[in-house]
């Protein structure tokens, strides 16, 4: 018990530091501290892969981008969802993470992980090309949220599905109407919410026409 209030109390003091630092600074999660982010917060359902996964409604042979994939926390659940015929796109600005990414598919098993290092908002996605997408904690760490934004919307196909996860323990936290609005500004409209102010995943369509 004293060492789970521990770990609670260090985690708690990081997120505030961070938070602070990040209000002047841009830091994105860096590869050592990728365990964090792999803990799959027992505290946030709608954050977990697992869900993410379920609520894409992710099919066998879709093509699916997992953006700021960091560790690959959800992109290998993705990569076991679409089997051999599909194919995930893990896109990190950090070559470390997208080297963690491979190493873990190959121990897996599964050939169906492609990874790219590029920064979002920098219009490096091809367009037209994805079934889903997934932003999973990443958006406060980009500096032009706005561009990211439009370059997911572009990387989609039309009627296309894009999955946002917020949790607020995380420094970058975005809330619910910030990320509305920018989707909106994108293009894009709402699918689903699930979850709380506080821990939430929107889901979001890219129309079917323009
Ligand atoms: C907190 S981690 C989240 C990782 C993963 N999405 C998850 O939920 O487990 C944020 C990741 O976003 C990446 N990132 C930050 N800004 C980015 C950008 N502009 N383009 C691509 N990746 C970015 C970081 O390198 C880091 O790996």
């Amino acid at each position: 018990m004293t060492i789970v209030l521990a770990l609670i109390a260090v985690l708690a003091a990081i997120s505030v530091a961070w938070r602070l630092f990040s209000r002047r600074h841009v830091l994105p999660c860096p590869s050592w501290l990728r365990w964090m982010v792999e803990l799959d917060n027992p505290f946030a359902a709608s954050n977990k892969a697992a869900f993410i996964v379920e609520q894409l409604k992710i099919q066998p042979g879709m093509q699916v981008l997992d953006a700021g994939c960091g560790p690959g926390r959800v992109t290998l659940p993705l990569a076991r969802a679409i089997g051999a015929h599909g194919q995930v796109l893990a896109v990190d600005l950090q070559p470390a993470m997208l080297e963690q990414v491979a190493a873990k598919a190959h121990a897996q098993g599964l050939h169906n992980v492609r990874t790219q290092a590029a920064a979002l908002g920098g219009g490096a996605l091809e367009a037209g090309q994805h079934d889903r997408a997934v932003i999973a904690a990443v958006l406060g760490e980009i500096p032009d949220r706005a561009a990211a934004m439009a370059d997911l919307f572009h990387s989609l196909r039309p009627g296309g599905l894009l999955a946002v996860a917020e949790l607020v323990f995380d420094p970058h936290f975005q809330r619910r109407a910030t990320v509305e609005r920018l989707a909106c500004d994108a293009g894009f409209i709402p699918h689903s919410f699930h979850g709380h102010a506080a821990a939430y995943l929107l889901v979001l369509q890219r129309p079917l026409t323009p």
